[in-house]
Formats: structure tokens, sequence, C-alpha cells
């Protein structure tokens, strides 16, 4: 492969066994760029989720961890792929059969506060999307599920969103996806927009819930600390693509892929070594490497890993 550079290639490990729920083959999420072109927000990934897990995706702003999660849910449908939820394809369904087939799966996203209705009160939000299914909704059933995510039903029950703070509105969300007896939950970065102090009461809830309600969760986060904490397994992703998938608890000690240990560094830009970098194919120097923010699309385009700008371990192949 003249005139490319490659990094190492990285295997998948699966996880431990037990049924998928889940199975997401060959997403390719694409968006038409201002000005013309191709964004290449997601470019061919596969996974599975198992019954029960939690698992992370991690990876910089931009690499692509909504538009898959967002593609999963087909809101909108990906570029092209699979997304089998209990063996069902989603893909290429819409309207009724589309929603029928996902039922059983549900999202939550980073700004719960615009995530919800404004002129809608709590009662009808965390009703609204069961009555939307024609399903009769009891006042006991809303009530059960704003008290299973720490919110006291009496005194928000006429409340509108804005009337409530980032992390009751978080509850709220998380109370609305119950309503739906969920079996997958879909966390897009469910408490990078509230402070500190709330943050880990809204983990320890997705934990617990996770629990009671026997869910099985994808949990999207750039904060490597947040995600290793609640994965079981965690996927790594890179301008679209993945690095790799590994157990949480290995992470630290078997991390294979350099841009997973560069994330473990925690200080990724200090932390690159000094090997020698045939960087031809890029026009930069090795110093100017690490800091060199590479779009998707530019990254998209050539052949070896996407990587490879920002690797030091690659090589030109001869
Ligand atoms: N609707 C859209 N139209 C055009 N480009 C888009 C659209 N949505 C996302 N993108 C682009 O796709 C790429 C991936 O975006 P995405 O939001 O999925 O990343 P992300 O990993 O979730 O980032 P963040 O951590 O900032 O939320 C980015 O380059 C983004 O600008
Ligand atoms: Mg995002």
């Amino acid at each position: 492969m003249s005139g490319t550079l490659a990094t190492q290639s990285v295997g998948v490990p699966d996880g431990a066994a037990g049924d998928r729920v889940l199975e997401v083959d060959d997403l390719v999420v694409e968006f038409p760029a201002k000005g013309g072109g191709t964004v290449h927000a997601v470019s061919g990934i596969s996974f599975h989720l198992e019954e029960g897990e939690t698992l992370g995706i991690l990876g910089e702003s931009g690499c692509g961890k909504s538009s898959a999660g967002r593609a999963i849910m087909q809101l909108p449908s990906p570029t092209s792929g699979s997304v089998r939820l209990n063996d069902v394809e989603l893909v290429g369904h819409s309207g009724r059969s589309l929603r029928s087939k996902r039922a059983r799966m549900q999202m939550i996203f980073q700004d719960p506060v615009s995530s919800l209705n404004p002129r809608r009160k709590v009662k009808d939000l965390v009703a609204e999307g069961a009555r939307i299914w024609g399903r009769k909704v009891t006042e006991e059933r809303v009530r059960e599920l704003l008290l299973a995510v720490g919110l006291d039903p009496d005194s928000v029950w006429e409340r509108r969103p804005h009337e409530l703070s980032g992390g009751q509105c978080q509850r709220v969300c998380i109370a609305r996806a119950l309503m739906l007896d969920p079996q997958v939950l879909i966390c897009d970065e469910p408490v990078s927009s509230l402070d500190v102090s709330v943050q880990a009461q809204i983990l320890n809830l997705l934990e617990d819930t996770k629990e009671r309600y026997r869910l099985s969760m994808i949990f999207i986060a750039h904060d490597l600390a947040v995600v290793k904490n609640i994965s079981d397994r965690i996927m790594v992703m890179y301008l679209g693509r993945v690095c790799e998938v590994i157990p949480a608890d290995r992470l630290a000690e078997h991390a294979l892929h350099p841009y997973t240990k560069l994330l473990l560094e925690s200080v990724p830009e200090a932390h690159l070594p000094d090997a020698e970098l045939d960087v031809d194919d890029v026009g930069v120097t090795n110093a100017e490497l690490p800091r060199r923010w590479i779009p998707p699309a530019a990254a998209a385009s050539g052949l070896g890993a996407r990587w490879r700008p920002r690797c030091a371990r690659a090589r030109r192949r001869r």
C-alpha cells in the first residue's frame, strides 16, 4: 500500500456470553456538508449489547457518538447498515411499523430541559409516550414512576420544565422513558450538562434504575472516568470508527489502541511518544501532529487508519 500510513489493527473482543438484545452491523451515518461534500459521521461500526449490560461509548467531541445513538433509534435512520433489536431489523421501517418494533428501546439526551416540551406539565410529560400509543395511563402509574426517579409527585405534578432544575428535568426524562417499559436505554451524555454535584445523583439513579427495571444500557460520554465507572464494556470511537471494544475492568491494563492509551493518560496532548513518524501524507511536522484537528471529511479520504495523523506508531507500508 505505497504512499499510505497504517496503525496496528486492533481486535474487538466479545463480551461475556449472554443474550444479545441489540446488534448493530456496519452502521454508516453521513450528512451533506455545508458547501458540498459529505460529513462521514459514522463509518461502518459494528457492535452488540448483551442483556443486562452497560456498553459505554467513549470518544472526543465530533467522533460520531450521538449520530450513532440516534441512528440506532432511527432518529433518523442510518445511511446504511443494520440495527436489530431482539433479532428484529429496524432499518427500513418507518411510522407505526417502526414505532412498534422500537417500542422497547428509549433514549435520553444531554440537555434534559430542551428535550422536554416547555408547554407540558410533568404529569403529562411522563404519560405522553404511552398515550401516543393509545395506552391508558393511570395517575397511580405516573406517581409510581416519579417516586422511582426520586421526585415528589405532589410537588412536581403541575410544574413545567422551566420550573424544574436540570437534574429534576433529567429525572422526568428517565421517568418518561420508563413509562414505555423499555428493555434498552440509550443515554447520550445524560449528565454532562448538569452541575457536578448533581451528576453523581443522576448516575446513581441510572444504575439503580437499570437494576430495578432489568435494563440493558448504552451510555455515551466523552468523560472516561464516568464511562469507566458505569460500563461493563467500553467502545472507544475516533472519527466515526471503532478503535476498540474492551471490558471496563481491563481498560487500564489491557487497552491496545494507541488512542485509548492516550485517553487514559488524561492529558493527551502532552504524552505522545517521540517515535519517528513518516508524515508525508498529512503534511505536518511531528511536533504539530498532536494538536492538529483533522476534520472527519478529510480524515475519511485516503487509505489507512483514521487515527494515523495523530499516531506515533504510524508507518508507511513499503
Ligand atoms: N445533522 C447534521 N448535519 C451535518 N453534520 C452533522 C449533523 N449531526 C452531526 N454532524 C456532524 O457529524 C459529526 C459527528 O457528530 P456527533 O454529534 O455525532 O458527534 P459526538 O461524538 O456526539 O460529539 P459531542 O461529544 O460533541 O456530542 C460531526 O462532525 C458533526 O459536526
Ligand atoms: Mg454528542
